[in-house]
């Protein structure tokens, strides 16, 4: 990528920054790609910055197909990195870098979630680390082959993606102790973490790059069809199509994750949970289509069984526990088996 340097005050919105921006204790305030809009070049002038690195050419296209867990690895590991600098510019600035997240939905998030091994990779790539940023990537994917199986497609399948991204970003404006608390929040500062919604929503109200559909589906993202959800309670197809989506988006990825008080747990185990406990909570015929389609997804993959045996899982029946084909060539239906369980997948 050619690169130019200009004095701040040459800097026009459009621009796009060739080299990340850091504050005195390294902490980058707006990445490497950030497309600069007028209040950012406000406050990079407010910083008393005299040169800027523009981009002379936008950046290289991303390989068209991810392939291998590698190939996956690899964009997942950039993206990841451009999330977290966006999450921090949202921290400091209160601007959504929104072109610039909107990129993210077309080039590497497309191609991840076209990638044949998409659930695999995302169970096997999973740290507890940067769970926020993970998170909204991996519900951004997930929403969209969700809304593939639904029958979304075109702009509005790229909207819902982009929803995903960006439903959690209403965090940023969470304090850091609150955020990152590794106890159990009390009731007040639980009260505060719920706001993220309504704090999300508000950052994007004033872009003008979203629209109904983005908002609803940020703001709406934890309210539950039984009418038990936050923050307004309401219910059924009052809540938009996007938040009922990225609910159950949401929660697969929520459970499939290692958290601070929680191992991860296998796919199977987490569809069998949300159709025993959370089915009255999230749209019936949404959580269906997702269930039906994720097993069949997996229909192939590798597994540790709990007796210490890896085997291949070959069909999948109508219910949670698909049947598997050990290395000996045995076959073994873990629905009637229940004594035998997935642990992991290889
Ligand atoms: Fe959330």
């Amino acid at each position: 990528m050619t690169t130019k340097k200009y004095p701040i005050a040459e800097v026009e919105p459009g621009m796009k920054l060739a080299s990340s921006i850091l504050t005195e204790s390294g902490q980058i305030i707006l990445a490497e790609d950030t497309v600069l809009t007028a209040t950012f070049i406000e406050k990079l002038k407010l910083m008393n910055l005299e040169f800027v690195n523009i981009a002379a050419k936008p950046a290289e296209e991303a390989p068209a197909v991810l392939a291998t867990a590698e190939a996956f690895d690899a964009v997942y590991d950039d993206t990841l990195q451009i999330i977290e600098s966006c999450f921090s510019t949202m921290r400091y600035f209160k601007e959504v870098p929104l072109m610039q997240m909107k990129e993210l939905v077309d080039t590497s998030i497309n191609l991840m979630m076209d990638a044949a091994g998409l659930f695999s990779y995302l169970h096997t790539i999973r740290k507890q680390d940067d769970y926020t940023f993970r998170h909204s990537i991996n519900v951004a994917s997930i929403s969209g082959i969700l809304g593939k199986w639904i029958g979304l497609s075109g702009e509005k399948l790229k909207d819902l993606i982009f929803a995903g991204l960006l439903h959690d970003i209403g965090k940023t404006q969470i304090p850091l102790e609150i955020l990152n608390k590794p106890s159990k929040l009390t009731q007040g500062e639980m009260k505060i973490m719920k706001s993220h919604t309504i704090e999300g929503y508000k950052m994007l109200l004033k872009e003008p790059g979203t629209n109904e559909d983005i908002l609803y589906g940020v703001l709406q993202h934890h309210e539950k069809t039984d009418g038990t959800g936050y923050p307004f309670g309401i219910s059924g197809e009052q809540i938009h199509i996007f938040a009922r989506i990225i609910a159950v988006a949401d929660i697969y990825d929520a459970m499939t994750s290692d958290r601070v008080y929680r191992k991860k747990q296998t796919p199977f185990t987490v569809i069998e949970e949300i159709r025993q406990d959370t089915f009255g909570k999230l749209d019936p015929a949404i959580c269906m289509t997702f269930m039906r389609n994720i097993l069949d997804y997996f229909i192939g993959t590798k597994v540790l069984l709990s007796d210490g045996e890896e085997a291949e899982i070959v069909y999948q029946g109508n219910h949670s526990y698909p049947t598997v084909c050990t290395r000996d060539g045995r076959f073994i239906d873990l629905e009637v088996n229940r004594d035998i369980s997935i642990v992991s997948l290889v």
